[in-house]
């Protein structure tokens, strides 16, 4: 992105899956490499802010300049995000947090006994909900949705519910989408709909269009 665009904010980015433990071998997690958001808070920093990255394990190098705040679970994440939350003007949930975790954490390795086992699965607080919610007229908010259908519906959806300022889309279904690889096919969608529909490209290209934009609309709403 353009130098200097960002320069003087903070961005708060969320990257990676997170780790719900059943017991201390064991864990539920998902397919995000962390790519998506490593890509963002590197963009980001480019682009002149101070960015601090809130990620699930990764095994990706952390970006030049990007403070890093590794997290296991989606109870870590919600902690280190909310925390951070009032010093932040610009916040970016590419994270796949788990919807549900495990009832009970067994403190010792489960044993093997009957021929089925049962787990019992609670809700997740959902983060991004939560930051809409106490988000400020000075904040920016982005979340990401991905689905595998009605991806149009599903993410103008989330963007609502979720109060957030832009969402991405992104069919991870489709070829070069979504979790594990280096490209993405993404979708921006603000509260009155489709924005910018963006081809095949690097996750890198994606983070400097999604930064342009949110630079852009955070200038016009600070009326510069
Ligand atoms: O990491 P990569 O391998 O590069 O893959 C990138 C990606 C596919 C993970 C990324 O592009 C992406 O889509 N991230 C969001 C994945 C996701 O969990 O989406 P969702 O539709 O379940 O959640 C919607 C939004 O709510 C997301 O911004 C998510 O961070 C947030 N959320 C969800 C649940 C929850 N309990 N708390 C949340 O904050």
């Amino acid at each position: 992105g353009e130098p200097g665009r960002l320069a003087g904010k903070r961005v708060l980015v969320t990257a990676g899956g997170t780790v719900e433990r059943l017991d201390p071998v064991r864990y539920l997690t998902n397919d995000s490499s962390g790519k998506m958001g490593y890509a963002i808070a590197e963009e980001a920093v480019r682009m002149g802010a101070k960015v601090t990255l809130v990620s699930g394990p990764s095994a990706l190098a952390v970006p030049e300049g990007v403070q890093l705040v590794p997290v296991q679970s989606a109870l870590d994440m919600r902690e280190a995000v909310l925390s951070r939350l009032g010093e932040s003007q610009l916040i970016i949930k590419a994270a796949a947090v788990a919807d549900y975790r495990p009832a009970v954490v067994a403190e010792q390795k489960i044993k093997k006994k009957a021929d089925s086992l049962t787990l019992e699965l609670i809700k997740n607080p959902d983060i991004l909900q939560e930051i809409g919610t106490l988000k400020t007229k000075k904040q920016f908010v982005i979340g990401f949705a991905a689905e595998t259908e009605a991806l149009d519906e599903h993410a103008m959806d989330k963007l609502k519910r979720k109060n957030c300022d832009l969402i991405v889309g992104n069919d991870v279904s489709q070829e070069g989408a979504g979790f594990g690889g280096d490209t993405n096919v993404v979708r921006f969608y603000d509260q009155n709909g489709l924005v910018q529909a963006l081809p095949i490209q690097s996750k890198w290209d994606v983070a400097r269009k999604l930064l342009e934009l949110a630079a852009e609309r955070m200038a016009v709403a600070a009326g510069e």
